[in-house]
């Protein structure tokens, strides 16, 4: 598997543009199937979870067509119900398929996605909301079987705030007979985008972005064009990659207003941003102040940037808590930091992080995507060679980030499997 290899010490300068949302990018890909005819979606980033779902959809009959950032997806082919083991595995996120397929096709057999490194991910909302519209559903041989007749509206609540679970239900309720009122539902930017597409294919969604959404169902739908929302975790990444490296970053295509919490965090660190219309520059400082964090649904602080947030704290002056509390598994980067000269301590939930003045660079090993981006802040700041391994994480959902950092001035480079250089 591909290496990343990094030598510390560059602070990084320049202008780094932001790639289209890898999460808002796959439930928007995976509502083609709400439509007959030819979607077309700009600002697709290229990565593996793009590729994976393009698979899956292609599976189940629509056609799919990639042109560098732009994909067509048709899905008047649509004549299977079933996503099979080998396509979920690659990706929890094709459980989004359940919704679509119960509303055109009355039925879905889709293969549970099962755990993965940061925690045991269940479904069991999902499942909630589909029969709640009146889908009958059977665990079988390791995958959830659906059937229906006409879906109906209903009012449902949600235990946790779930963003999946929420964009999965939203996708089965737009062809749903009558009102269905959705309450206590993630409140991220991917769920307004989704429901902006929704709308624009004509669907009746109100709502989303506050904690209750309402759907009136309609007939049918029809295919669009949408360019895909900026990823505010991409745009967060480099955030916290320009202050680690006490750089000068101008981060362009971003958007500013859905990274108020992550802004407001690294401002209370020391560094110092210039918040523009789409953009950010964010200039590190000599000495990074400790801050604690506590991960929460959004606009709380993002988990997908708690990692790269605790290298910031991993150099800071003093003593910080970053509690985690969406997903209960998701400290495995701390291991591998240790191995860089981290001091970081876990009890239950809640890592303590005791800012130490060097890391050193060492190989270490990624283990879930955000995981992996964090330690190539980690390298960017180390002293000596840093060998990130297994950076298969890093691609399902990172666009060229060694380019994007070289072009920042960082000395990195991607060792293909054969041993060759790029970067
Ligand atoms: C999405 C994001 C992921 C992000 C996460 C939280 C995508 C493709 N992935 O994942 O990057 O880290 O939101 O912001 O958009 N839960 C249940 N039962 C369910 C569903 C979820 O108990 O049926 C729990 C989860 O275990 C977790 C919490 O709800 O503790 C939130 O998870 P959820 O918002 O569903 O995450 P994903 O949609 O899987």
């Amino acid at each position: 598997m591909d290496k990343i290899v990094i030598q510390g010490g560059v602070a990084l300068a320049g202008e780094v543009t932001i790639s289209g949302s890898k999460n808002a990018a796959l439930p928007i890909l995976v509502s083609s199937l709400l439509t007959d005819g030819k979607n077309t979606y700009t600002n697709v980033p290229d990565l593996r979870d793009i590729h994976s779902i393009g698979q899956l959809l292609a599976h189940l009959g629509a056609s799919v067509e990639s042109h560098q950032n732009i994909l067509t997806i048709d899905a008047s082919g649509l004549n299977n119900s079933v996503a099979p083991y080998e396509l979920v595995r690659k990706m929890r996120a094709s459980i989004l398929v359940l919704g679509p397929l119960v509303a055109r096709l009355g039925k879905a057999r889709v293969s549970l996605p099962g755990g993965c490194a940061i925690g045991a991910r269940p479904i069991n909302l999902h499942l909630k909301g589909i029969e709640a519209l009146g889908a009958s559903i059977e665990l079988k041989h390791g995958y959830v079987e659906a059937s229906a007749g006409k879906l109906k509206g209903a009012d449902i609540y949600f235990d946790i705030p779930t963003v999946g679970g929420t964009e999965n239900i939203m996708m089965a309720a737009v062809l749903a007979e009558g009102e269905t009122v959705l309450r206590n539902v993630a409140c991220e930017p991917e769920i307004i985008a989704l429901a902006d597409v929704l709308n624009q294919m004509g669907a009746n969604v109100h709502g989303a972005g506050t904690s209750v959404i309402t759907i009136n169902g309609v007939k049918s739908l029809d295919p669009i064009s949408v360019s895909i929302i900026p990823d505010r975790i991409e745009a967060g990444t480099f955030l916290v990659a320009g202050a680690l490296t006490k750089g000068d970053v101008t981060i362009s295509h971003c958007e500013p207003d859905h990274m108020r919490e992550i802004i407001n965090k690294l401002e209370q660190t020391g560094a110092l941003i210039d918040i523009g219309k789409n953009s950010l520059r964010v200039r590190g400082v000599d000495v990074i102040k400790s801050a604690d964090v506590k991960t929460m649904p959004y606009p709380g602080f993002p988990t997908d940037m708690q990692a790269q947030f605790m290298v910031l704290m991993a150099v800071a002056d003093r003593v910080s808590l970053i509690s985690e509390n969406i997903f209960e598994n998701r400290f495995i980067h701390v291991s591998e930091l240790h191995r860089m000269g981290a001091d970081i301590e876990i009890s239950g939930n809640t890592a303590m992080v005791k800012g130490v003045k060097t890391l050193y660079g060492a190989p270490v090993m990624a283990t879930d995507l955000r995981a992996s981006a964090s330690l190539i802040l980690a390298g960017l700041i180390a002293k000596g060679e840093t060998v990130v391994n297994r950076v298969y994480h890093l691609d399902r959902g990172y666009e060229a980030i060694e380019n994007k950092f070289a072009a920042l001035n960082a000395r990195i480079k991607r060792v293909r499997d054969n041993g060759e250089l790029y970067g």
